[in-house]
This record gives C-alpha cells, sequence and structure tokens, in this order.
C-alpha cells in the first residue's frame, strides 16, 4: 500500500524573537503564512525503513533516521504501537535550509501519510499536533496551514483573520544558513548592543491583514532575525534592494534565512526582472493549506 501527502513552505510576515531561553529555545512572537511551494511525501508498506529524495532540492537532505520525515513515521509507529517499516520518498521543491520550513514540511506530510498508512487506531488531530511540536517548533504551523501566530517556541497557534491572496517572489541563497547559528548570532548582536529591541507584538500587521491591503502588510513585514542573517550573510542586503528596486512592495528575510521574500503587487514582473540580474527567483502565492493526502 502506498500514501501521499503534501505540505507546504512558509514565510514569516513578522517573526519577533524574545530572550533564550533556559531550554536554548527563544520566545517566539510571530505570524506564519504558508506559501505555495510544496514537498510530497510518499509512503510504502516494506520490511524495513529506508528514505529516498528525489525533486528539485536534493542536496544536503539526509537519508537517514536522522531526516525529520523519517523521525515522524517512527513517532506515529510508535503512538500507534504498531512496527515503523516503510519505505519514504520525499519530492523536495521547497528549498534546503532556506528559512521556509522546508524540513518541518517534510515532517507534517509524513505524520499525515503514517498516520494513513500505518496499522492501528487513527490518531486525532491534536495527537499528532504534538508529536509534531516534539519534531520541531515549525512542524504545527506547516501541519496546519493558513495564517497564523505563534508563540512560545513558534508550536503555540492562533488563527489570524485575513482576507485577499498575498503574491509572493521568493530569492534563493546559493549557500544555506544554520538555524541555531543565526539565532545565535542574534543573542551576540544583542548582547553588543547592536541592534534595536525585540518586537513582541504586531497588532498593525494584524489589522493590515484583516483589511486585506498588500500595500499595508508590506510596510509592517517585519524579522528580527533579518540583522543576524544579514550579518552572516552581508550579500542579502543588496538581494532585498535588489527586490525593491525590480517592483517589490518591501523585501524581507523568510525565518532564519538566507531566502528573500517580496512581496509583490505583481510577482510575475517581479520574477522576471530578478531572474533578469542573475537571481534564483520564483513566484508563489499564500496564504494556502496545511498538510494533507492527495
Ligand atoms: O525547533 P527546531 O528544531 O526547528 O529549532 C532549531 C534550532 O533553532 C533550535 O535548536 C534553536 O537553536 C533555534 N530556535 C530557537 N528558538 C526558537 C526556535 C528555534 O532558538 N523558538
Amino acid at each position: 500500500m502506498t500514501v501521499t501527502a503534501r505540505a507546504h513552505g512558509k514565510v514569516n510576515l513578522h517573526l519577533g524573537v524574545g530572550d533564550a531561553r533556559e531550554d536554548g529555545y527563544h520566545e517566539l512572537f510571530t505570524i506564519f503564512q504558508s506559501l505555495s511551494f510544496h514537498d510530497d511525501v510518499t509512503l510504502t508498506a516494506a520490511d524495513e525503513m529506508s528514505l529516498k529524495v528525489t525533486g528539485r532540492f536534493t542536496a544536503g537532505v539526509p537519508a537517514d533516521g536522522t531526516n525529520l520525515a523519517w523521525r515522524a513515521v517512527e513517532a506515529v509507529a510508535k503512538q500507534k504501537g504498531s512496527p515503523a517499516r516503510v519505505a519514504i520518498t520525499i519530492d523536495k521543491n521547497i528549498p534546503v535550509a532556506g528559512g521556509m520550513a522546508g524540513g518541518s514540511a517534510d515532517a507534517a506530510a509524513a505524520l499525515v501519510a503514517a498516520n494513513e498508512l500505518i496499522d492501528g487506531p487513527v490518531l486525532p488531530r491534536d495527537a499528532l499536533l504534538a508529536l509534531a511540536a516534539d519534531l520541531g517548533s515549525d512542524v504545527p504551523f506547516v501541519l496546519q496551514g493558513g495564517t497564523k501566530i505563534g508563540q512560545g517556541r513558534g508550536e503555540e497557534l492562533t488563527d489570524v483573520l485575513v482576507r485577499g491572496e498575498y503574491s509572493w517572489v521568493l530569492v534563493f541563497s546559493r549557500q544555506g544558513l544554520s538555524t541555531p547559528k543565526v539565532f545565535g548570532e542574534l543573542d551576540r548582536l544583542r548582547a553588543h548592543g547592536k541592534v534595536a529591541p525585540p518586537q513582541l507584538e504586531a497588532d498593525e500587521l494584524l489589522s493590515a491583514l484583516g483589511e486585506g491591503s498588500a500595500d499595508a502588510v508590506a510596510q509592517h513585514l517585519h524579522n528580527d532575525l533579518g540583522a543576524a542573517a544579514v550579518s552572516l550573510q552581508p550579500t542579502l542586503q543588496k538581494v532585498m534592494r535588489d527586490g525593491e528596486e525590480a517592483g517589490a512592495l518591501r523585501a524581507v528575510i523568510s525565518g532564519s534565512g538566507p531566502t528573500v521574500a517580496l512581496l509583490c503587487q505583481d510577482a510575475e514582473a517581479v520574477a522576471d526582472e530578478m531572474v533578469a540580474l542573475g537571481y534564483f527567483a520564483l513566484p508563489a502565492t499564500g496564504p494556502v493549506s496545511g498538510a494533507h493526502l492527495l
């Protein structure tokens, strides 16, 4: 038997980062939006666990038990009281280490597919969300999709009233950034008094989303990790400037970067312009759905 599930990448419209907690995580106030980029995870009953990666972005994806999709399958099997014996194929179209929750999308899709494939009682949504939070801070959001506030590590989700569909261009970097390194760089810059204080609320952005005005949303995009990502990869500053000069309403770094997200009125035109400048850039829309069976 074979089951396939799809999960989407995300952008953070607002990413407010508080102080480091005792467990090493940072307290967040973030607004996630899921985007039309997606990975598909196919599970087939087998004699033993295995993992294969196909698609556009395969480099750097672990093909063993450290892969989040593999761990998601094992977590579902354990909860159902059944053995984990599954061949996993990830069709990867979300960039790796790009700040777009690609690994989290694979985990979320694997949770949904394993819940269908593996023998035993079907796990309720709450149980899947709890497993998702154990796998990673962004996994619960990717499982749910849409546009949501994330607090705590990012796993405590609240619905947001959103009108309209938003057009984005994502500009990918050749070199990934490690999420823990970017958070560490923010701590370092803060210790030296070099960055603005944390922005742990986003009332104006929330109003703009309620109005459905892309112009107003653009004005209030914000990422506390932006300065840290730019400090580690200084060329990102120019990518953002080029994006705005190419006609984007506003540029923001997605999550811990280095993908730059451009909110646009006309995403096709901005993507063409960025490609003409030599960038690897693709249009996307949001919000879209959470992880689901195909
Ligand atoms: O939860 P996840 O495994 O995706 O987090 C990866 C790393 O990102 C953590 O080990 C931590 O260094 C950093 N992180 C953080 N605060 C958060 C989320 C992630 O410091 N709220």
